[in-house]
């Protein structure tokens, strides 16, 4: 039987943005009557375009260096060898043999790929064992895998929110939640970063009876600091909202065994409705996951559209997947590395006058403000055999250009120390603070 049409009321009507999320970076410059712009005729477009001109003339682009071989504390780069100090490989487990011929023994039993999305064909044995898995390592009733942790938040945002929801998210989320919101056409809120006060006040803005989700991150991926989940859990409780926490660099990493933020904080991870991960960065394949209660992941199993409308995980990154949840139990002296590392990093760099923020994990910022000295230093650094990710706007507020360096337990401790040597040797170190830092 089908419904007959009929004209949406104005309460039904998409609201609109209430700012644009994107800040005109696509906005275009044409006008009425005016010939319609070029592809890249674009901010965005010209912003980038421009600059990738300006830094390859300086010789100061840094940036896609080819790997030659695997990622790791040493990568060969040009046939050169490099200390590489911002991989997402927190626990070192990129080349693990027990890693590796998990990869190998599920492509020999399952094959390169699935030939299916997870709803029709796609779903094995595999993808059921590595769910049940991530879900019983956050204490939740049921986890489901996307192709990667974007494509998780891109999936399961829409199909909980819609134009008539509220989403109040951290200002420094990462760019798939703010994505995310507007695929899902909800209202967005971007809130003071780690304060649970203006997130308060944010909630007041949302009008009696409309729903509010909450999106905040374990660790903040460009600073490494932590968010206040026990605060945020204790507001949850007496305002009724949603929570999603964004698990991507804090999984693997925070908490005595590697569980997560709610582990490191002491939260009960069912406090959280909704938990999102990365199967990419401490844990070194590739996916995305989404944890929660059972009756939430049977829905997302049929509303969430990249469940059917996009390939399931190939079989080589869930075993890689399962077998990295099997050596971080295993190996956990991997963690203690980790900690180590990150800990000495900071406190080095803080010694030799760079600014490295709030960063209380192995997320290690060094905040440099300029953009032109960010991708300067980068390419020193570079010069002295060190590769690190420089980051720039849109990715960080203009005036915030840093270097983002994530600590790892490959390293060693002479790795740090000659990391830091060559910090020390990149610059005088006065210059580099930021004003007012
Ligand atoms: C905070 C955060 N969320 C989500 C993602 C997306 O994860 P993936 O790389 O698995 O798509 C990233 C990736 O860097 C991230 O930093």
């Amino acid at each position: 039987v089908s419904t007959p049409l009929r004209a949406l009321g104005p309460d039904e009507l998409p609201p609109p943005f209430p700012e644009d999320p994107f800040g005109g970076f696509f906005a275009d410059g044409g006008g009425p009557g005016a010939a319609p712009p070029g592809l890249l005729d674009t901010p965005g477009a010209h912003h980038w375009l421009g600059l990738i001109r300006e830094t390859m003339a300086a010789d100061r682009y840094t940036f896609q260096q080819t790997l030659e071989g695997r990622s790791g504390a040493r990568v060969t780069v040009g046939g050169r060898s490099m200390l590489l100090l911002s991989a997402y490989d927190y626990l070192g487990l990129i080349g693990h043999p027990a890693v590796e011929a998990a990869a190998l023994a599920a492509v020999r039993s399952h094959g390169t790929g699935t030939g299916g999305v997870r709803l029709l064909t796609g779903t094995t044995d595999l993808h059921r064992a590595l769910e049940e898995e991530i879900a019983a390592f956050k204490g939740v009733g049921a986890a489901l895998t996307f192709g990667s942790g974007y494509m998780a938040t891109l999936g399961c945002v829409p199909a909980l929110v819609g134009p008539r929801d509220h989403v109040l998210v951290d200002e420094y989320a990462h760019r798939s939640t703010v994505d995310a919101c507007v695929l899902a056409r909800a209202r967005l809120h971007r809130f003071a970063h780690n304060d649970p006060d203006a997130l308060a006040r944010e909630l007041d803005r949302v009008p009696a009876g409309r729903r509010a989700l909450v999106v905040v991150e374990g660790v903040y991926s460009m600073d490494g600091d932590v968010c206040p989940l026990p605060d945020i859990v204790a507001l949850k409780e007496r305002r009724r909202f949603h929570l999603m926490v964004d698990e991507a660099h804090s999984l693997g990493v925070l908490g005595a065994t590697g569980r997560g933020v709610d582990e490191h904080l002491g939260v009960d991870p069912r406090d959280v409705d909704l938990w999102m991960g990365s199967l990419s960065k401490a844990i070194p394949s590739n996916g995305g996951y989404v944890a929660g209660s059972r009756e939430l992941v049977y829905y997302l199993q049929h509303g969430a559209a990249p469940f059917m409308f996009s390939a399931a995980l190939c079989p080589a990154a869930v075993g890689a997947a399962r077998a990295s949840l099997r050596v971080l139990a295993e190996e956990p002296e991997r963690l203690d590395a980790l900690r180590r590392n990150a800990a000495r990093l900071r406190e080095g760099l803080r010694g030799l006058g760079y600014d490295v923020g709030g960063s209380e994990s192995c997320v290690v910022p060094v905040v440099l403000g300029d953009e032109e000295r960010t991708l300067a230093v980068a390419r020193g650094l570079f010069d002295r055999g060190v590769l690190v990710s420089a980051v720039i706007h849109p990715a960080v507020a203009h005036g915030q250009a840093r270097l983002r360096l994530c600590a790892t337990a490959a390293w060693t401790a002479a790795d740090v120390e000659e990391a830091l040597d060559a910090f020390a040797a990149v610059r005088p170190p006065a210059r580099l603070r930021v004003a007012g830092a």
